[in-house]
């Protein structure tokens, strides 16, 4: 008989809590059943029109067609380092800092790839965006992780954080060699402002370690909030890299175009393993992504008010059905804790039970990870009319719960 022989490295993933949720979505809507989706942060709005027609026009040139450049094409790579210096005053070599990615959650795995492995450690604050996490694991490495704790304003508790990372960082030996944040974070939504990276800097060259910053959610931002990035701070290139998307500001998820800027040791690693992995994103894509980044943001902030608005109208819903929630400051996204009625029943059971009795289906928030426990993720995917419905479905279903329990 042919003995099974394990693939140990791929057992260190565990099953995703979120497939159970999509197993159920899945099977509804083969059935026929209507989903009001508000569980992924995938944009639902159309990538702006002078993106689109770029890559139509590069797509038919013969000269596009081979393989790209791995770690960007120059005028891509460009564009970005305008981007960098026109929004936050950063310089950047368009050489030595700057590597595109097929999305940043590919440029971050394999980052981690690259610089990290069996005997290094990281610190992950949690709740958790999964691969942050997983990357590490996934490379024999260790994870140490504390809880994200925000103040009532969504901004990041900043004494417990700091005391956290201390501790993390004193009570682990050998000493965990990254950190890695999130700010607009998801799923949370919590923001921070840049004394917090002038902190986190001067901490990493004291005690000398390396930061991942991840603005997947830049551009998501409201009520007069701008989002930082690291690189503002004097000497952060020293210690960081920061990921950004075209994902979430220019509605192209499905594009997957991101990148990684920063730090040149971890940028040339980036590089270095995506030369022998990938030839590159197809060029037209790289050419389009140029004008996205070189072109109007009047596109950018018209998505971000669509958010904004999106917010609005799920809010009052949702009061009128009798479960009253946060409003954001920045991201596509709201982390509620659950209703009154269905706290004792946990995030990923009464997600289950939304979604085949009210046909809503959100994020339960252990999903990020135990810390995410009593929450749930409601990422807004959805119009204002099937936001609306959502409440209106919402109101019996909690109605249900309450005589249930009566
Ligand atoms: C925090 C965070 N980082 C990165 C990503 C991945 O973005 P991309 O589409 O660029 O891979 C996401 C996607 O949801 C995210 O939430």
């Amino acid at each position: 008989m042919f003995e099974e022989i394990k693939f140990e490295k791929i057992n260190r993933l565990p099953k995703y809590v979120f497939a159970s949720i999509n197993e159920i979505k899945t099977a509804m809507r083969q059935a026929g059943e209507d989903v009001i989706d508000f569980s992924m942060g995938n944009p639902d709005g159309m990538t702006p029109s002078h993106i689109v027609e770029k890559l139509c026009e590069c797509a038919k040139k013969p000269k596009n067609q081979g393989y790209s450049v791995s770690k960007g094409i120059y005028k891509l790579r460009e564009a970005i380092a305008k981007w960098y210096e026109r929004k936050y005053h950063v310089f950047l070599d368009t050489n030595k800092e700057v590597c595109v990615c097929m999305g940043s959650k590919e440029g971050y795995a394999h980052l981690i790839q690259a610089i990290a492995g069996a005997g290094d450690s990281a610190i992950v604050p949690e709740p958790a965006y999964p691969i942050h996490y997983y990357a590490f694991i996934l490379n024999g490495a260790n994870v140490i992780k504390f809880p994200i704790k925000s103040t009532s304003g969504g901004e990041l508790d900043q004494d417990v954080f700091f005391a956290s990372l201390q501790k993390a960082l004193s009570e682990n030996f050998p000493k965990p060699k990254f950190v890695v944040v999130n700010f607009p974070h998801n799923p949370t939504t919590t923001i921070v402002h840049l004394d917090f990276y002038q902190k986190l800097v001067d901490l990493a060259r004291k005690e000398r370690f390396y930061i991942i910053s991840d603005i997947a959610y830049a551009d998501l931002c409201f009520d007069g909030y701008q989002t930082p990035s690291i690189l503002q701070i004097e000497g952060a290139k020293d210690v960081a890299v920061e990921t950004y998307t075209l994902s979430k500001s220019y509605n192209m998820a499905g594009w997957r175009i991101g990148f990684v800027v920063g730090n040149q040791k971890m940028i040339k690693a980036l590089q270095d393993i995506k030369s022998w992995l990938d030839y590159g994103l197809y060029t037209p894509l790289q050419v389009a992504a140029t004008s996205a980044l070189n072109g109007d943001e009047k596109c950018v902030a018209e998505i971000r008010e669509n958010y904004k608005n999106r917010i609005e109208v799920i809010r009052e819903s949702f009061s009128q059905a009798g479960w009253e929630l946060p409003a954001p400051k920045a991201s596509m996204f709201i982390w509620a804790p659950l209703p009154k009625i269905a706290q004792k029943m946990g995030s990923l059971e009464f997600s289950k039970r939304l979604l085949q009795e009210a046909k809503i289906a959100l994020s339960p928030g252990v999903g990020f990870g135990e810390y995410g426990e009593g929450y749930v993720r409601i990422a807004l995917i959805e119009n204002a009319k099937r936001i609306r419905q959502a409440g209106r479905n919402l109101k019996v279903f909690l109605k249900k719960l309450e005589n249930e329990n009566a």
